[in-house]
């Protein structure tokens, strides 16, 4: 099937990475392809407003390493569920995907790509079942949606995190201080797990397992029993105490998106501990210097697969796919296999087993 115009948005939260895989997507359509290439902004926001942009080669030159996405990205915007607030100051809901999928065909698009976590891809499904050739490209930092090994912006995020636990170790050790890190991570604690990995936590504590404060403060007190009065936790914002709730920042939510903001469980778990054992604890909320900047190589690279497979797969009809990493292969899944599947940390994992085996307390029994 001849490409010749083909529309690209980014959906949801941003991360490093997305401006690779737009580069790759432009560049493959237009040397490829010979098509035109519309950039959609602010998400599905975009369709509605009509707010677009023409990409080109030369104009798209300069954003392999650039963070963000040059097409501008929000929550909102749900065009099957639109939030506004009416006259009285109530959140009204619509549905405007029909003036979405008109102003699709009056653009003239052959696909659109939809560049988006679980949210946005399930959006991008949902046109896709009224008709209109979507395929999808799997991003988020959290690296928590199913059928790909890897989402793009999660090493990027993992480094980030990583780089910061260096610095906490130093200066936790000089002060003998046990040194709190929460990292992003909604539902999964990939980047706890992976980072807190690689930095040389103590403790993690993920979203997957259940904590115990009085399993932490034993392996803290174990460590100052061996001479050892610092220890470092690397903590998911997910993460929830055994029979304790998520810890949200109810003053920040966001009422017409209506999803809570999470943040705060390094604080309340610094707390805890205060309580129970005499030493000085610090917290650091990492927060969203894990979403901005530039994307490592492997980003780069996994982005700009994903970006030139998508492409190939719209030139070969294949749509109602996302493009997923398998590793070694980019392969094409369909996006009905995804809708509402966050892929979680199997308790099972090799990374959780390895994590146990070196004496990392994962705030359960065993340590
Ligand atoms: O989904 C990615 C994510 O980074 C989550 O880990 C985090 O809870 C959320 O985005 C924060 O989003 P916002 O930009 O709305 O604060």
């Amino acid at each position: 099937m001849a490409i010749k115009k083909v529309g690209v948005l980014t959906g949801g939260g941003d991360c490093s990475g997305l401006n690779a895989v737009i580069r790759a997507i432009t560049r493959t359509a237009i040397i490829r392809h010979n098509a035109q290439v519309v950039g959609i902004e602010n998400g599905f926001e975009g369709m509605l407003t009509k707010e677009y942009m023409e990409l080109t080669v030369s104009g798209t030159k300069d954003i392999l390493t650039l963070g963000g996405t040059i097409l501008g990205t929000t929550n909102k915007g749900n065009p099957f569920e639109f939030r506004e607030y009416d006259d009285a100051g109530n959140i009204r809901v619509s549905n405007y995907a029909d003036k979405a999928i008109e102003n699709f065909h009056q653009l003239g698009l052959d696909c659109l790509f939809v560049i988006g976590g679980e949210g946005t891809l399930e959006i991008g499904y949902k046109f896709f079942q009224k008709g209109l050739p979507v395929i999808g490209i799997p991003k988020t930092i959290d690296n928590d949606l199913d059928k790909t090994d890897y989402t793009f912006g999660f090493q990027t995020a993992v480094q980030v995190a990583c780089d910061a636990m260096d610095r906490l170790q130093t200066t936790g050790r000089s002060h003998d201080r046990v040194m709190i890190l929460e990292v992003m991570g909604r539902n999964a604690g990939w980047i706890a797990l992976e980072a807190g990995i690689a930095g040389g936590a103590h403790i993690i504590l993920i979203p997957e397992i259940p904590y115990k404060v009085e399993n932490v403060v034993r392996k803290i007190q174990f460590r100052k029993e061996g001479g050892s009065p610092f220890s470092i936790i690397m903590v998911a914002e997910g993460a929830c105490e055994d029979g304790g709730d998520l810890i949200t920042q109810a003053t920040a939510m966001d009422r017409l998106q209506g999803v809570p903001q999470l943040g705060g469980v390094g604080t309340y778990l610094a707390e805890q501990i205060k309580k129970r054992i005499d030493l000085e604890v610090r917290t650091t909320v990492l927060g969203h210097i894990q979403r901005g900047g530039s994307p490592n190589a492997f980003d780069r690279v996994l982005g700009t697969r994903l970006g030139a497979y998508a492409v190939e797969a719209a030139s070969e009809g294949k749509f109602g796919n996302m493009v997923a990493l398998k590793t070694p292969d980019v392969v094409l899944v369909a996006l009905k296999d995804l809708a509402g599947k966050v892929r979680k940390i199997p308790l099972t994992s090799q990374l959780i087993q390895t994590a146990e085996a070196i004496g990392i307390n994962m705030g359960r029994e065993i340590w």
